[in-house]
Formats: structure tokens, C-alpha cells, sequence
């Protein structure tokens, strides 16, 4: 059965490696039947959360009046959400952060927990160990904390320029990942 995918980009670049990584696994999405929805996260205007605990008391709804008012309804229309982005300070980007801070307004039950999810993510160290603080956020706050259903990772070091990924066997991984999913 098709399944709404969405994709979450946070790099301010463009073309850049982590976009190719997630454009590459919507191909293979796209692919198999599956439909892809993109927002880019780094040109959306997002504030931080105020937790000011007004959508505990008004129905899920933020205070807040911005670019959520757009991915919230993204959000509950998929069956899966791929965040793709770089490694910035052994971290995700804030530009990331900033969106699944205010996933808070969906709780305290969260009404959000039947999703899947996959992460992509590019950094410029070879190192694997550099992705162990992102990966540990996605583990805890994605899979255990919202329970949504890990589905696969890529993640991808070594790359430091745009098109840096180009060629890399990695994004057959990132056609695969989209096609299966
Ligand atoms: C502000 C900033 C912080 C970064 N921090 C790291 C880092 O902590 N570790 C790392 O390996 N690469 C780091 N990088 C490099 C990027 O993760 C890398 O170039 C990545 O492939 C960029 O992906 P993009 O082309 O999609 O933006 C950083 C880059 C920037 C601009």
C-alpha cells in the first residue's frame, strides 16, 4: 500500500550532501508507488517552544503562529517521517532542533506514536562514533520517547563539500531504504 513519506531537510545548503542523500531515497520511494512530501526546514520560520503549556489546555494547538502551522499537519498526514540533515557540532542542526521541540504540543498522550521513521545524515569526519550524540537523540526521543518505528539509518561521514557525496556507495543504501520502506 502507498504510504506518505515526508521528509524533513535541515541544512541550509542547498544541492547540498544531505539533500542528495534524502532526495535519493525519495527516489526510491517514489519508485515503489510510495508518495513524498519535502519541507525544508532551513528556510521555514520556526521559534523556539515557549512551553508556556498553552496546547496542554487548547487541543494540541501551539500558541506559537509560524512554519509549524504547515508541518504540523505534514506531520500527522504521515505514515513516515525521514529527518534528513548534517552533523553540526556532533549534534543535529538547530534548524532541526527547533521542529521536534514543538512536537511537544502534540502531548502528553501523543496522538503522533504511529509513525514510522528514518534517519540520513552527512557529516565531513570519517569518524562513525561523530553521529553517536544524533544518533542517541533520534533512539531516545524519536523510537523510545514517541515510539515511533526506527526504520533505518544512514549515516554518512567523510563528506565535507557540497557534491562531496556524489558517487558514494551509500546512496544506493538511500534508494534501497526508500524503495523498501
Ligand atoms: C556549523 C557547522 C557545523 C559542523 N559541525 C560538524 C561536526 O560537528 N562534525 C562533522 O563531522 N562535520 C561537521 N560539519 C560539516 C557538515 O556536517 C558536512 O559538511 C555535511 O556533509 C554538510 O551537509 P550539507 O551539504 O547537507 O549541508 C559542520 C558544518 C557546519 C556548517
Amino acid at each position: 500500500m502507498p504510504k506518505n513519506v515526508l521528509i524533513l531537510h535541515a541544512s541550509p545548503r542547498l544541492n547540498g550532501n544531505s539533500q542528495t542523500l534524502a532526495e535519493t531515497f525519495a527516489a526510491g520511494a517514489e519508485a515503489a508507488g510510495h508518495w513524498v512530501s519535502r519541507i525544508s526546514l532551513a528556510q521555514a520560520q520556526i521559534s523556539p517552544c515557549q512551553a508556556c503549556g498553552y496546547c496542554r489546555g487548547h487541543q494540541h494547538r501551539c500558541r506559537l503562529e509560524d512554519d509549524m502551522d504547515k508541518i504540523y499537519p505534514a506531520i500527522l498526514g504521515a505514515d513516515c517521517v525521514a529527518l534528513a540533515a548534517p552533523l553540526y557540532f556532533y549534534d543535529w542542526p538547530a534548524q532541526l532542533k527547533l521542529a521536534i521541540d514543538r512536537l511537544y504540543a502534540f502531548g502528553p498522550e501523543y496522538s503522533i506514536r504511529d509513525k514510522e521513521t528514518v534517519l540520513l545524515m552527512t557529516a565531513a569526519d570519517q569518524n562513525p562514533q561523530s553521529f553517536g550524540g544524533a544518533e542517541a537523540t533520534y533512539q531516545l526521543a524519536l523510537v523510545d520517547y514517541l515510539r515511533w518505528r526506527d526504520r533505518g539509518r544512514i549515516l554518512v561521514g567523510g563528506l565535507n563539500e557540497a557534491g562531496a557525496i556524489e558517487g558514494h556507495p551509500a546512496l544506493i543504501d538511500a534508494y534501497k531504504l526508500g524503495y523498501t520502506i
